[in-house]
């Protein structure tokens, strides 16, 4: 019996939702601040019909955490890390990279925080 194909996202997103516990030094992508971002994101990509062409995924840390709040979107040959990351920002990011196919490059975290993936031996 031959199985169906299963379509498959144009985009993951993957979303950190790690949070330091109180009076923790390190920074971390959630806060009291960003809380709620996780399910605006959701909403917005909802209301935009995105949900199936995109599957988005909470995370726990990426290891950018003095760059949050980030966001990796991963596509069919391509990965990109969006840093500092604000409600208004992702609206930019749906219409411009995720819908309309071009990276919003002045929201891609600088590159000395995302070098060429390491090497595995
Ligand atoms: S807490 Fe989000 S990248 Fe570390």
């Amino acid at each position: 019996m031959q199985m169906p194909q299963l379509p498959q996202p144009t985009y993951y997103i993957f979303k950190c939702e790690q949070s330091s516990p109180p009076g923790m030094p390190k920074p971390s992508c959630v806060n009291g601040e960003t809380q709620g971002m996780f399910n605006y994101l959701g909403m917005s990509l909802m209301q935009k019909g995105l949900m199936g062409p995109v599957q988005l995924i909470r995370t726990s840390c990426l290891g950018r955490c003095q760059q949050g709040p980030v966001m990796l979107v991963v596509g069919q040959n391509e990965r990109f890390m969006y840093s500092n990351l604000t409600n208004e920002k992702i609206d930019r990011i749906i219409d411009e990279h995720i819908k309309g196919g071009n990276p919003v490059t002045e929201y891609l975290i600088p590159e000395q925080f995302w070098g060429e993936p390491m090497a595995i031996k």
